[in-house]
């Protein structure tokens, strides 16, 4: 017996959000359209659809009135910025939680493979300016035991991270490689201290250090 009244009753529901046509009344509600035989069907729109309708203007009204009123609250810009500080954030943190990721080793590397490492890149990227040997052009000489920016493999790392005065063309290259490869790098150049370039620049800087 309820099982009866709730099948009557969901069939009541559903007939007011569709407002079907009974099937076989549905004489009564074909218009005279007639295309090749093609017949029309006066139907309501179903109501559930026209709510659906509604429920979308009203969500585009408010939707507006909280956007376009409050440009403090919903700025796309403060949005993007807080995302960035939330994200620079994050990066610390990690650093923080993990020092030993990003703590530069300042271990003079002499093993074969990371001096060969190292000048592989060297000979990419910084022979333009300090010759291959080292002897230097627009860089300074890297061979003597005069360092403008300090010599051993703190100061080099520093060299290489931050980059030298500025203006005077020594980048950060701390964006081109990781700090192994920074490592190698700096060794590198200290395995050219001492050696003889083919064109040596006059010795520059005066801080003197020695290879110990
Ligand atoms: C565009 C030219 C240029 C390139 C490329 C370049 N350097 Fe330099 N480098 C310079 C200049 C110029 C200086 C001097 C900076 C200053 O006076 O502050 C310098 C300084 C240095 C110093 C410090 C020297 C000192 O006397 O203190 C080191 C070490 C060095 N460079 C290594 C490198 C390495 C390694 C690379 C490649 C990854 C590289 N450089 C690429 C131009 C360059």
């Amino acid at each position: 017996m309820s099982d009866k009244k709730q099948t009557s009753g969901w069939k009541k529901f559903v007939q007011s959000m569709t407002k079907a046509h009974e099937l076989d009344k549905e004489e009564e509600i074909l218009t005279d359209h007639d295309y090749d035989g093609i017949k029309e069907l006066d139907n309501v729109l179903p109501p559930w659809w026209k709510y659906g309708f509604y429920i979308t203007i009203a969500i585009g009204i408010f939707y507006y009135v909280q956007v376009f009123t409050n440009p403090e609250k919903y700025s796309q810009e403060k949005e993007y910025k807080a995302a960035v500080e939330k994200g620079k954030q994050e990066v610390e943190a990690y650093k923080a939680a993990n020092p030993e990721l990003f703590q530069l080793d300042v271990t003079l590397l002499t093993d074969e493979e990371s001096l060969a490492a190292g000048q592989k890149n060297f000979a990419t990227y910084c022979v333009a300016c300090h010759m291959a040997d080292g002897g230097g052009g627009i860089g300074p000489n890297l061979t003597d035991d005069k360092w403008i920016l300090g010599g051993g493999m703190e100061n080099i790392l520093k060299t290489l991270n931050e980059g030298g005065r500025a203006g005077k063309g020594m980048i950060s290259w701390k964006n081109t490689f990781n700090n192994d490869e920074l490592q190698q790098l700096a060794s590198y150049v200290i395995s050219l201290n001492g050696t003889t370039p083919a064109n040596p620049k006059a010795a520059e800087g005066d801080i003197i250090w020695s290879k110990q």
